[in-house]
Formats: structure tokens, C-alpha cells, sequence
């Protein structure tokens, strides 16, 4: 819930989705939810490491390590949404994510509450697509 505060958003999408995570000890430091848009195309729904941990390099090698699945899936793409265009833009940017569309609005539209992040309310959604190049549909 620290990347969708809506536990029945998160609920609804899991059942179809891979849950990728990382593992100490059985303690879950991270995870990463990724639902099947179509054969050729994997939504990234949600990526999240623990507080405690974050900023230690996790979160970047669970996404590597989610892209490169995909890529030897055979996957053409995978696409994310963010409301958030802080550091969290420049984190798919550096994996390759380019800016493909902006949902205005999704977020006063999808959720019943308002979202703050660092104090803004979140109102546009931003698109990002990283395409496999090597991997033709
Ligand atoms: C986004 C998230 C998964 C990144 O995981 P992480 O393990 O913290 O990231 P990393 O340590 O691999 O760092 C990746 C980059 O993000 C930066 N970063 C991470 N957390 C940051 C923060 N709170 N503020 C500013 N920069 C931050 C790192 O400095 C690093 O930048 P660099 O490549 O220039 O060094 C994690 O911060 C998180 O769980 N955030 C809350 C949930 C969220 O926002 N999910 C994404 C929804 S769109």
C-alpha cells in the first residue's frame, strides 16, 4: 500500500497478476505486481520496498530483475502509471521507461479519496512504456 493506497484496488488486480518479491529470511523487504494486459503487453501495477529499506539499492534490482523476466517472456512491453513525477519518474526513466501518455485526472476520477503525496494531491496520471526492441510481436 505505500505505491496504491486503495487495498481494494490492490485487491482487485492481484488474483490476475505475478507478485515478484524479495525475500530475507522470510521477511518480505519488497515486492513488485505485474498484470498481463495482453499477450505481448505486462502492466507494472505496483513496486514497493519497506521504509527501512529503501534507498539501498532494492528497489532498482527488483525492477531489473522484473524487466529482464519480461524481456525473456517475450514481452514487447511493459507499461506503468505514476502519479507521482518526483523521484519515482526518474526511477523508470533510468530502467528505460519513456513518457508515453498523461491520464488527466485518473486519480479525482478512480479513487474516492483525495492522495497526498508530500503534500500535493495527485490528480494526472502519468503513462510510461519501456518496449523491448529485441522482442518482436
Ligand atoms: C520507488 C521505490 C520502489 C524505489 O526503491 P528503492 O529501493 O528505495 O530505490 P533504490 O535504492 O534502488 O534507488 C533508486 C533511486 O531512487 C532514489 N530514491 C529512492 N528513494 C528516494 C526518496 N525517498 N527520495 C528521493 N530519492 C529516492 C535513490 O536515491 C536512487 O537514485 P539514484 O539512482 O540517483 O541513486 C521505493 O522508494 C518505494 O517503495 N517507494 C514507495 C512506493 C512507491 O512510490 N512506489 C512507486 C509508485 S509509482
Amino acid at each position: 500500500m505505500l505505491a496504491d493506497p486503495s487495498e481494494i484496488k490492490i485487491r482487485s488486480y492481484l488474483p490476475k497478476s505475478k507478485c515478484f518479491a524479495i525475500l530475507n529470511s522470510g521477511n518480505i523487504l519488497g515486492a513488485c505486481v505485474v498484470k498481463p494486459l495482453d499477450a505481448n503487453t505486462h502492466e507494472l501495477m505496483n513496486i514497493a520496498i519497506q521504509p527501512s529499506h529503501q534507498k539501498c539499492g532494492l528497489g532498482s534490482a527488483l525492477l531489473k530483475w522484473v524487466i529482464e523476466f519480461y524481456r525473456k517472456y517475450g514481452a514487447t512491453q511493459i507499461v506503468v502509471g505514476t502519479g507521482t513525477f518526483g523521484y519515482q519518474l526518474a526511477f523508470y526513466q533510468r530502467h528505460g521507461f519513456r513518457v508515453t501518455s498523461i491520464d488527466h485526472n485518473f486519480f479525482v476520477n478512480n479513487y474516492h479519496e483525495p492522495i497526498f503525496e508530500n503534500g500535493i494531491q495527485l490528480f494526472d496520471m502519468l503513462r510510461l512504456t519501456l518496449k523491448f526492441t529485441n522482442n518482436v510481436a
